[in-house]
């Protein structure tokens, strides 16, 4: 069947309408006509998958990656980086309308399109790595060309490490790139025998035993090669692990930190959801004063490591040590970068209770941003959103909201 595509969806289809039923085509760009089949049925919407481009956009191209379309992680490799930006705009200003923020949303584009990722999370399964499709299928990779260029050389030797090496408990191979070395570590559902190779010797070996490898509860059972890692991020050096949090994107991480330390100079600032505290260190060299609130233990070890005296680390839920935090102290403003859940209505209550002069609200889930903007201003006005392109290729985005308490 034809489809005219109309529009473009949250997740970063093209929408389009067959018989008056709206249809979700990926990989599609607004005003074009394609061919489509496959089409799943839902009761308030279809799905369907292209098989030609009757009327291409002046912007379609050819995919870079040999498993665009295939693996399901990346949506606009089809379009070049300009219309990749453009459409990313529609999908933020839809989402955002819900908050009746309808107002100019300026972009930071990333300088590299590919090999930007310094982390990824491949599934293993008989003897492959890989990634789940969206229809939860396994499709093995030898490479990822949106992760960085010593990601994929070590992708390669532990593709051919396990042509050797078989596990029956094991999840999944973390890679995560410090400033020069390849972390690697490996998650096993049980405890299972872990086979060293010297062919694993130019990288830092973890093995896990857990569910997820960020977890708390995960347990380290053995490092190979260990040393001390560092991540240097507008010229400083952070330490690093296997489990903490860390962004995406360096040169992006570069521009939205450098944007709020700008704008946040001299004042007395709550950092909630700090991570690891590179943030609050910066803030903390211009800053009045800095406390910072993480639930994750490793990243609040790594914040209490670099900290100074400017600096204070709070372990805990953001939902409860910040309404105790605010009824002891009096801020200037708060920064959150919550996780893409967004935050706790108890945590947006509590802030627009206590009236805090302005908030910085960095968000990598734009959906969860519009709901917690929609409370946050009842008490605060937007001022601006700002779009860093921490995640190029993909529907995902980085968005900073500056609200300032409405005058009453
Ligand atoms: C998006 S990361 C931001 C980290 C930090 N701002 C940075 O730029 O490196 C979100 C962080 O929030 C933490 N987190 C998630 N839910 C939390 C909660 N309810 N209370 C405290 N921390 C939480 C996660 O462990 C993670 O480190």
């Amino acid at each position: 069947m034809q489809v005219e595509i109309k529009d473009i969806s949250y997740g970063g289809c093209g929408v389009g309408k067959v018989d008056g039923k709206v249809i979700f085509v990926p990989h599609t760009d607004i005003g074009e006509i394609v061919e489509v089949n496959n089409v799943s049925k839902g009761s308030k919407f279809d799905k369907g998958e292209i098989v030609s481009v009757i009327k291409p956009s002046k912007d379609r191209c050819e995919p870079f990656c040999p498993y665009f379309s295939l693996c399901g992680g990346c949506d606009f490799q089809f379009v070049n980086y300009e219309r990749e930006l453009e459409l990313k705009l529609i999908i933020l200003k839809n989402e955002l309308k819900k908050a009746n923020f309808l107002e100019k949303i300026e972009i930071f584009p990333s300088k590299n399109r590919f090999f930007y990722r310094n982390k990824i999370k491949l599934t293993y399964r008989n003897n492959k790595l890989g990634y789940i499709t969206p229809s939860k299928n396994f499709i093995s990779i030898d490479k990822c060309p949106i992760a960085n260029v010593e990601i994929n050389e070590a992708l390669a030797v532990l593709n051919n490490y396990f042509k050797v090496h078989s596990y029956k408990n094991l999840k999944s191979v973390t890679f995560r790139k410090s400033d020069d070395k390849i972390l690697v570590a490996f998650l096993f559902s049980q405890k299972e025998n872990f086979v060293y190779d010297e062919i694993l010797n130019p990288f830092f070996i973890g093995v896990f035993v857990g569910e997820v490898l960020e977890n708390d509860k995960t347990k380290l059972i053995k490092t190979f090669n260990s040393d001390k890692f560092y991540k240097t991020i507008l010229n400083v050096k952070i330490p690093i692990d296997f489990k903490s949090f860390f962004q995406i994107n360096n040169l992006v991480a570069e521009n939205l930190y450098g944007y709020i330390i700008d704008n946040l100079k001299g004042k007395k600032i709550v950092n909630a959801y700090s991570g690891q505290g590179a943030l609050s260190l910066y803030l903390s060299t211009v800053c009045k004063k800095v406390v910072g609130i993480e639930i994750q233990k490793s990243s609040h070890l790594i914040a209490e490591e670099i900290k100074n005296s400017n600096m204070e680390n709070i372990n805990g839920l953001v939902e409860e040590k910040l309404p105790l935090l605010l009824k002891e102290e009096k801020f200037d403003a708060i920064v959150l970068d919550p996780a893409r859940a967004g935050c706790q209505k108890s945590v947006i209550e509590s802030i627009n209770r206590v009236k805090i002069k302005e908030i910085y609200y960095i968000s990598c889930n734009f959906a969860t941003l519009a709901r917690d903007l929609k409370l946050l201003s009842e008490v605060y006005h937007i001022e601006n959103v700002k779009m860093f392109d921490m995640f190029p290729c993909t529907a995902n985005m980085e968005v900073c909201a500056h609200l300032t308490l409405k005058s009453v």
